[in-house]
């Protein structure tokens, strides 16, 4: 089977914080800490395996349902994470990046995320995205209204509204759509994470729960997406059978 390259774009739901934890005896909470030691495991992996672009599905727009105390208690994780890891994103000349509602967040969290953004804006050797408060629907919705509002003020017309205009309505237009989805702990769903851009992504689920998704975890999903062929509706890019080398 011919290899291809590696993703440039890897977008991951991180799930199963609360088995881990469960398995153990502990408390929730101590699921999700573990779960933030995979994220800086990961964000250090991508650079040597080239790629560009992490999302990260950190906090969803349902996960506000969920007891005030954890809700809380992940908003300081997120505090936490930024004061101790911040150093990582200089080092490697990573940019910081938010896809959702910043604005529902804890002040405190809003202002030391964007300060952060702010101080990583310059660097162009690869992007970390965190989608906090991040709803596939919501962001697809806002998209829709936006358009709306300018073609009311007469700045669109209607003929005008095709997929690449729809998509540079979107939270963060310039990033190209995900080559790669990962989902941990086993689950089979979407859970509302970027409907619009995973359209083309292929899909990869491990029962590996998310604190236990390291580097060696993160590469052998690399090394499954290199087998695949990749066709966009297509015809394969695959030599045929009988003249296919190993
Ligand atoms: C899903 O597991 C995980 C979350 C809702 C939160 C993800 C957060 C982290 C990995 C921690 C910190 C993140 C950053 C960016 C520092 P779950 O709680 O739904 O697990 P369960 O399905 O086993 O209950």
């Amino acid at each position: 089977m011919q290899e291809s390259a590696g993703p440039v774009h890897v977008a991951v739901i991180m799930d199963g914080n609360g088995r881990w934890a469960r398995e153990r005896g502990l408390p929730r909470g101590k699921g999700h800490e573990a779960g933030a030691d995979s994220v800086r495991a990961v964000v250090r992996a991508c650079r040597d395996h080239g790629v560009r672009y992490l999302t990260l599905y950190a906090f969803s727009v349902e996960n506000w349902k969920r007891p005030r105390s954890e809700v809380h208690g992940l908003m300081q994780l997120l505090r936490r994470f930024m004061d101790k890891e911040e150093h990582l994103l200089h080092e490697q000349q990573i940019r910081l990046r938010i896809m959702g509602r910043l604005e529902d967040l804890p002040k405190a969290v809003q202002k030391k995320l964007t300060r952060v953004m702010e101080d990583t804006a310059h660097y162009d050797a690869g992007q970390l995205i965190l989608a906090l408060s991040y709803g596939a629907r919501t962001e697809i919705a806002t998209a829709a209204r936006r358009i709306a509002e300018k073609v009311r003020a007469r700045k669109i017309d209607p003929e005008e509204i095709d997929e690449s205009l729809f998509g540079e309505h979107l939270y963060i237009p310039d990033v190209p759509d995900p080559d790669l989805m990962i989902r941990t702990s086993g689950e089979m769903r979407l859970s509302n994470f970027m409907l619009w851009q995973l359209s083309y992504a292929e899909l990869y689920t491990t029962p590996v729960l998310w604190p236990d998704f390291r580097e060696k975890q993160f590469t052998e999903a690399l090394e499954a997406y290199r087998l695949r062929d990749r066709r966009y509706g297509g015809l394969s890019t695959q030599p045929p059978k009988e003249h296919a080398s190993c």
